[in-house]
């Protein structure tokens, strides 16, 4: 090997001697390749490692980035994770200047505000802080379906539903973008679970994966041309996503036209030299052995020059569009109070009032009663890796409620105060290199300690969520609840899930705790017996169990992972102050277990995690563990209300789902051929007291054409602006012919059927509020290059 790249090395020498003065330009990229060693090339397809824990980071807390050739004039390009913001250390050792960025809301939480502009917004937001804190890749957005409720990376994702997440990551990717920096979109591609992701192989079929889990990446990649996307951990049908020529060349490249970077999820390569060859650009974060595996690769043949040189063009390709390339002098100093607004707006939009019994919100201010522990400590985001160094402090409920006017009711702040500083001494006792981060919502590695704690990194996280998260401990004694009742306008209750990255929820969070049935079971009693409304709200990541319980309360507000400002929007939202117009972006089912992709989704495997996880390599010989080492996706392209719909299963709130402080006709509703299929138009009134705003759901019931069909799909969607009283407004939505197709497996391509369409705009999946027909004459086949 030392021989073949010493004279390599002197070829490449010679043509430097000629091209000493060469330096990276946008025109010279070909020059560039002829004159890089090949040493060089293998350094620049493997990144720097990660910037977190590392003391010599430039910009320390960040994810990673990628090496400099100096001599031609290449610089680093430099990453940091969203994306919920960015996540960068806040502060760093050697200054006292405080480094942080608006830690926004989940993508969870901004799905359900079905506003493309705000995601725009949010977008723009997080690229500017990137851009003025000298970074250009903002690791985000992440759209993974979600195809179960479980997945414990929901929040970080959109929906259940490709069309709604696919336009949400254009929108936030064009946004973000427009500040002449980067996003990585990612997990490409079936990354819907966290038990075994590394090593689990999701096992989907063509018609699944072109309609459902490749679709929102694709609408994603055609319309908003993110300059990198990035490979997922898992296998997809047998093959790793990063090392699956058919899925980053034949699809995402000449399937669907883009060029860019993939570059792998942090250690999520197997076998680099397969990964280099199969088209995924970048190895990140990068490891000494990853450069050594590729220089053997070389030397073996198993990697060739010429998947170098093309991974090379594309990462200059890359590189040339950054700010670190053009020399940008960042600010280093955001403004962030304006990027606070958008948020605080955006947040209280997004929540989804799901019931509001006698009107009872939007509440005049007054004296409130609040429980339960997250009342106190709000989950504000993500638990995981993306997001969380900026969310150390937000905007607490009882902040919040008291800038709006309210009191909170100083003896029941008392009771859940006392007790949570009880519980967190308890911990700091028990886990003391945890206890530091416990209420910051940490890193899992920070709190996967090495080993120095008696508890392996699940029963940590686990543990964080139990006592944070599910405990709602009924303090009240029957007679102080009375008498806080009779004291107070309203009780407020908060019940929180959460989850991060690397472990999915059990089925066991999806219920409430014995303590939580108590707390409503207590409060609605003693609140009704003076007449006293008790509202709910939902701090959770993903649906959790709500027909036991919602009778018994009168209203009830999901106000998701606001992010920072999360105290203020919600008092926004409660008071009205803003509408909250928020639809709800996954089916709300009645029971774990009711969806089809429930049966297959590791839901028990809890802390027996451990035993069943085995390296690839040393499973040879034994069984494969369902679930585990592969996920059979038998429910095909029913997911959430495609099945739902379909199989007529009760649901406790279906896809699309949300009230209004107001209400709103729908007039006129027409749909009329256009040159690339169809255009649906409709006019909205706002016919209530408020005003409001109204999300519109287009729904298709396409005809069957020899595919089993759900019975709708959402095929366009738009957002009213804040309409007046008596105020209406027009909007209309395109839908092509292509949009209209379902992925025909037996002919390997789309295919619109022929037949009747029924264009319906709905309230919800389950609630249609006009239908128009139209007739498609012929059937129309396309994508059969891909
Ligand atoms: C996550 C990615 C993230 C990367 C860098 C991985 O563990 O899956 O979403 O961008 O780490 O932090």
């Amino acid at each position: 090997m030392k021989r073949l790249l010493t004279a390599l090395l002197l070829v490449a020498m010679q043509v430097n001697l000629h091209a000493q003065d060469l330096k990276l330009t946008r025109e010279n990229i070909p020059e560039i390749i002829a004159a890089l060693t090949p040493e060089e090339k293998v350094d620049l397809v493997v990144g720097c490692g990660a910037g977190w824990g590392n003391p010599d980071a430039k910009f320390p807390g960040t994810a990673g980035w990628t090496r400099a050739v100096p001599r031609l004039g290449i610089p680093s390009i430099y990453f940091a994770d969203g994306p919920q913001g960015v996540n960068m250390a806040q502060a760093r050792e050697y200054d006292t200047a405080d480094y942080s960025c608006t830690f926004f809301l989940s993508g969870s939480t901004l799905a359900t505000s079905w506003d493309v502009e705000a995601a725009h917004a949010i977008g723009q937001a997080i690229g500017y802080e990137l851009k003025e804190r000298g970074l250009d890749v903002i690791l985000g957005p992440g759209m993974n379906l979600h195809r179960s409720i479980l997945c414990g990376r929901n929040q970080e994702y959109f929906s259940e539903d490709p069309l709604l997440s696919g336009k949400m990551a254009a929108a936030w990717i064009r946004g973000a973008q427009s500040n002449g920096i980067a996003t990585s979109l990612k997990h490409f591609a079936v990354n819907n679970q966290e038990t075994n992701r590394k090593e689990n192989d999701s096992r989907v079929s063509q018609r699944a994966l072109r309609e459902l889990y490749l679709k929102g990446f694709e609408i994603a990649v055609k319309e908003g041309n993110p300059w990198t996307v990035m490979g997922s951990y898992n296998y997809v049908n047998g093959i790793h996503a990063c090392e699956n020529e058919w899925l980053l060349n034949d699809v995402l490249r000449d399937g669907w036209g883009w060029q860019g970077v993939v570059m792998s999820d942090w250690d999520g390569v197997v076998r680099q030299a397969n990964a280099v060859s199969a088209g995924c650009d970048l190895i990140e974060p990068g490891t000494e052995a990853d450069r050594e595996a590729l220089l053997a690769a070389m030397e073996g043949g198993a990697l060739s020059m010429d998947a170098l040189d093309r991974n090379v063009r594309n990462i200059l390709e890359l590189v040339v569009k950054c700010p670190s390339f053009s020399g940008y002098d960042y600010s280093n100093d955001i403004d962030r109070k304006e990027h606070q607004e958008l948020l605080r707006r955006v947040a209280a939009e997004s929540m989804v009032l799901l019931k509001n019994e006698g009107n009872v919100l939007p509440l005049k201010p007054g004296s409130v009663g609040l429980y339960g522990v997250s009342s106190y400590d709000l989950i504000p985001a993500n638990m995981g890796v993306n997001g969380v160094n900026n969310g150390v402090y937000h905007v607490s409920l009882v902040q919040g409620l008291r800038e709006a006017g309210f009191t909170v009711c100083p003896s029941v702040l008392r009771e859940y105060t006392d007790y949570i500083a009880a519980e967190k001494e308890k911990i700091a006792s028990a886990y003391p290199s945890v206890y530091k981060q416990f209420f910051r919502y940490p890193r899992p590695e920070e709190i996967i300690p090495g080993a120095s704690e008696p508890m392996s990194s699940s029963v940590a996280l686990g543990a964080m969520t139990v006592d944070l998260g599910l405990k709602q401990t009924a303090v009240s004694n029957r007679q102080s609840l009375k008498e806080q009742a009779e004291a107070n306008e309203a009780a407020i209750l908060t019940l929180s899930r959460g989850t991060g990255e690397a472990f999915d929820r059990s089925a066991s969070e999806f219920e409430l705790t014995p303590s939580e049935k108590t707390l409503i079971d207590s409060l609605s009693r003693a609140y009704h017996s003076f007449g006293k409304p008790v509202i709910v709200l939902l701090n959770v990541p993903a649906p959790i169990e709500t027909v036991s319980w919602r009778d018994k309360v009168d209203a009830i507000l999901l106000v998701g992972q606001p992010g920072e400002r999360a105290g203020e929007s919600i008092a926004d939202a409660l008071t009205g102050t803003v509408a909250p117009s928020g639809r709800l972006a996954d089916s709300w089912p009645v029971h774990y277990g009711d969806a089809p992709a429930d049966k297959n989704f590791p839901s028990e495997v809890g802390q027996d995690l451990k035993s069943l996880i085995t390296p690839r390599a040393t499973r040879e010989g034994r069984e494969l563990v369902r679930n585990i080492d592969y996920t059979d996706y038998e429910e095909g392209i029913y997911v959430g209300y495609r099945y739902f719909t379909t199989s007529k299963t009760d649901i406790a709130y279906p896809f699309g789902y949300g009230l209004s402080y107001t209400f709103f006709n729908y007039e006129k509703a027409s749909v009329e051929a256009s040159a690339s299929g169809f255009v649906a138009r409709v006019s909205v009134r706002n016919t209530g007291f408020r005003p409001g705003r109204e999300v519109l759901q287009l729904y298709v019931s396409a005809p069957a054409g020899g595919l089993d069909k759900p019975v709708r799909e959402l095929k366009g969607f738009a957002k009213t602006r804040l309409l007046a009283p008596g105020e209406s407004e027009t909007l209309e939505i395109p839908v092509s012919l292509q949009d209209l197709a379902s992925w025909n497996e037996k002919k390997a391509c789309w295919e619109t059927a022929r037949g009747i369409y029924h264009f319906c705009f709905g309230l919800s999946a389950d609630m249609m509020q006009t239908d128009c027909s139209v007739r498609v004459k012929n059937a129309y086949l396309y994508g059969k290059q891909d």
